[in-house]
């Protein structure tokens, strides 16, 4: 439940055939949120990207677009505006002709008109650009003539299916920002597809994880990322050491566990969790094993040998065998300590403090 919602999703499902696309999808988004929609291909994203806009129907529920049911209504006819992943630009015309074609149904007069494009075109920083013709334009100018041609609608909501896919990696870094910078200043509520777990953290206010029509967990990037509520939301959003631990005792809130390794640790139970053979699956990230070096000494640690080793630059992902555990535990150090010089088969002690574990229901 939001204050102020923008969209209220209410039990959708959606069926090709008997095949399930989405699975009674509820969710609301708040008035000026960023949200994004998270989840492996094939999961519904774009299925329910499309029913917001109308673009597609669904077979059961409903979808409130500002306390209204726009379920009958055609795209054009509601208070969106999608941004398309071709963009879906035209490349005989120039940019502001493309970004002002959707006005032509408006009949405004020729001044309303150029200063709406001029203004969709500054807030995209395209001012210079203007007579370029679309197909004279790199990627991620492409890219934001067709964000300038949803925003010149001025829609209550803005629809994205993954606008930033098709950039490489600096250019989607440098537009993620710009994007999230955007959408603060318009104040519009923008609705976010991306299969990239980075993409959604670093750019929502909210993120809704889905797995095969169904949404697993709705939370800030924060919360997600530090409480993810299954085992399929963890692994899917970073790299997460998983164990099995033995339940001593169980509330209505919190779970008390036996580890192998990790002592006997309390922690808060997540919602839908039930155990299975008294046992409940626990996990540490990566990033919360940090390297003891020398005769640095730490209230809780683990020791271990280092099987293998993988530098990322900032970083080196250490594999440490831990007699005892199923799994060795996969570390990620950052790489300020000699991290990327520690040698394959030398022993490691490693510290963790027991609020980094988290329980996770299957
Ligand atoms: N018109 C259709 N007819 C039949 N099945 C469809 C149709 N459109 C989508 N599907 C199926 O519905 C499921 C969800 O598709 P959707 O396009 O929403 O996935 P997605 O999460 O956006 O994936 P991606 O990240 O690959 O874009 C997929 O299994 C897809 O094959
Ligand atoms: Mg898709």
């Amino acid at each position: 439940m939001v204050d102020t919602p923008m969209i209220e999703i209410d039990a959708v499902s959606r069926y090709y055939g008997i095949y399930r696309a989405l699975d009674d999808v509820s969710l609301d988004i708040a008035a000026g949120e960023f949200f994004s929609l998270l989840g492996p291909s094939g999961c519904g994203k774009t299925t329910l990207l499309r029913s917001i806009a109308g673009f597609d129907t669904p077979t059961s529920g409903d979808i409130r677009i500002d306390g209204q049911s726009a379920i009958d209504l055609p795209p054009n006819r509601r208070p969106t505006n999608m941004v398309f992943q071709n963009y879906a630009i035209f490349p005989h015309l120039n940019v502001e002709e493309n970004v002002g074609y959707g006005l032509k149904r408006l009949k405004l007069d020729a001044a309303d008109e150029r200063q709406r494009v001029g203004n969709a075109l500054e807030q995209v920083r395209l001012s210079h650009l203007g007579k370029r013709k679309a197909h004279e334009l790199s990627g991620g100018q492409r890219q934001r003539v067709a964000l300038a041609r949803a925003l010149v609608m001025r829609p209550k909501v803005l629809l994205l299916d993954e606008p930033l896919s098709a950039l490489d990696k600096k250019l989607r870094e440098e537009m993620q920002v710009e994007l999230r910078t955007l959408q603060k200043a318009v104040g519009i509520t923008f609705v976010l597809v991306t299969h990239d777990q980075y993409e959604a953290l670093a750019m929502s206010d909210r993120i809704a994880v889905m797995f095969g029509g169904k949404i697993a967990q709705v939370a800030t990037p924060k919360e997600i990322y530090q409480h993810p509520l299954t085992r399929q939301v963890a692994d899917f959003l970073g790299g997460m050491n998983f164990m099995q631990a033995k339940i001593t005792s169980e509330s209505a809130v919190n779970l008390s566990v036996e580890t192998t390794r990790f002592g006997n640790v309390t922690i808060a139970k997540p919602k839908g969790f039930t155990a299975t053979n008294g046992l409940a699956t626990i996990g540490i990230r990566p990033e919360r094993l940090r390297v003891l070096w020398d005769d640095a000494k730490a209230d809780c640690e683990v020791t271990g040998h280092v099987v293998d080793r993988h530098y990322f630059g900032e970083i080196t992902h250490l594999i440490v065998d831990v007699p005892g555990l199923e799994k060795p535990l996969s570390v990620s150090e950052t790489n300020n300590f000699g991290a990327d010089d520690i040698p394959v088969g030398a022993p490691i002690r490693l510290a963790y403090d027991p609020d980094a574990l988290v329980a996770m229901a299957d």
